[in-house]
């Protein structure tokens, strides 16, 4: 699995794209990386447009498009844009947890650890939900540690789902979902969110809850609209959970980035959840190290037991040294976690505020590493004829986030990601007076 982005929909927009990119990259030869560019948006590009298999492939991943993600950074490289397309931070994450890691290796355990997790990171991971979200997890039965949260989704998608079985998606969504509900023989039920909030409704659940529900993937804080559920709305996606006895897989990985004074509620707290809750949380995003992929899951000992033999057969194990580094990162002083949300605050604020004084609709973020514009007003055919202008003629990459839909795609909306240096921001921002300009 790559990095942040998204496999469907609009991947084909872009007519031509693959051509494009094929002319920058020899099939099948491993291209080389050039000064600057990060070494997986190559990887990117050879994934996308390597040479066709000659024997029948499963179509679920064989079809997969070129993405919009592959697109815009080939195009941002090409043309030399600044890129707030791609979801990693430029900081470097903490010295002290890096230090950690780098010791780790050094003097420590370097063979298969346990395959649920090193004891120390489990117990870290259930002090830690204890004191930010009141969780009591027993560290023995009820975590395990997998590698990144994508294995964890995926690992909770093959321990739950029976072919035939419907699972509720809920788009805008990340990249991964949809192929694996499809690939462990799950049927997608639909929930589309609307900007600018986001919302759940009792009609738009009720359409996709039914008898032959089996689960739900449900992303909070989500990414890309960069909103939090209300309580009203994890209390309602509780009650049809209970009402039709499904799962709840729930990616948290946003779970420490959120910003003014906000707090995750996990929906594991709702009335009737913790035995029905399959909690998934990163490291990545906690300590700004998204390369790292320490994931954690949190369930109920029996739902528990199935996920560790998905993850037996997965990945088994997850890197001694990183978990070591993660437990003590998990166990720092809450100012720490608070100043990660200072920061990233400081720069939403500051791309938040250029964005404004330029005349841009900014959609408020409240969590996550990104922002959205509502991009109505400046007359494109859509979000993706607005990215490829601005790629193309501004020299800014940013993403359209109709490629998070499925079906009922928003075609209004624009996702930078925020986290990068101020004069990264300063310089996107002196580019995107540009698109005013023309537009006025
Ligand atoms: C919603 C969501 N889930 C999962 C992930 C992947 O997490 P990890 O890198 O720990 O696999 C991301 C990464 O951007 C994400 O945004």
């Amino acid at each position: 699995m790559m990095t942040d982005e998204c496999q469907f929909s609009s991947a084909s927009i872009f007519q031509g794209s693959g051509s494009d990119v094929r002319r920058h990259t020899r099939p099948g030869a491993p291209a080389a990386v050039l000064p600057g560019q990060e070494p997986w948006l190559v990887a990117k590009a050879v994934i996308g447009t390597g040479p066709q298999p000659t024997t029948a492939m499963n179509p679920i991943f064989a079809e997969l498009p070129t993405t919009i993600f592959e697109v815009m950074s080939r195009h941002a490289r090409d043309t030399g844009a600044v890129n707030l397309g791609q979801g990693f931070p430029d900081d470097p994450g903490p010295e002290d947890v890096r230090r950690k890691a780098a010791e780790a290796v050094i003097e420590g355990w370097n063979q298969y650890p346990p395959m649920m997790g090193l004891p120390e990171l489990r117990h870290a991971v259930s002090e830690h939900y204890r004191h930010w979200q009141a969780l009591d997890f027993d560290p023995e039965a009820e975590v395990m540690i997998t590698s990144g949260a994508t294995e964890a989704l995926a690992g909770a998608l093959l321990a739950l789902i029976e072919p035939g079985d419907e699972i509720v998606l809920f788009e805008p969504m990340y990249d991964a979902y949809l192929p694996l509900v499809r690939r462990a023989g799950g049927i997608p039920r639909f929930v589309t969110l609307k900007p600018p909030r986001f919302a759940l409704t009792e009609e738009a659940l009720a359409q996709a809850f039914g008898p032959r529900t089996r689960a739900v993937l449900f992303n909070n804080p989500l990414n890309p609209a960069a909103t939090l559920f209300s309580p009203e709305d994890l209390d309602l996606l509780a009650s049809f959970c209970r009402r039709f006895d499904a799962i709840a897989i729930c990616d948290e990985v946003w779970e420490h980035v959120v910003f003014d004074g906000r707090r995750h509620q996990p929906l594991m707290s709702c009335e009737g959840m913790w035995e029905r809750t399959i909690k998934i949380g990163s490291a990545g995003k906690i300590f700004n190290l998204t390369g790292w992929k320490v994931g954690f899951v949190c369930a109920a000992p029996a739902i528990m037991r199935v996920l560790a033999k998905a993850h037996q057969f997965l990945t088994f194990t997850t890197p001694p040294n990183l978990q070591a580094a993660v437990a003590y990162g998990l166990m720092k002083e809450d100012g720490y976690f608070e100043s990660l949300r200072r920061d990233l605050a400081r720069s939403r604020d500051r791309f938040t505020t250029g964005l404004t004084d330029l005349g841009f609709d900014v959609i408020p973020s409240e969590g996550t590493y990104f922002l959205n514009i509502d991009i109505a007003r400046f007359g494109d055919a859509d979000d993706v004829a607005f990215c490829r202008r601005l790629v193309l003629e501004h020299g800014v990459a940013a993403i359209p986030v109709s490629a998070f839909y499925a079906e009922g795609a928003v075609k209004n909306v624009v996702r930078f990601c925020f986290a990068k240096r101020d004069e990264t921001l300063d310089a996107a921002l002196e580019r995107l007076s540009g698109v005013v300009r023309q537009a006025a």
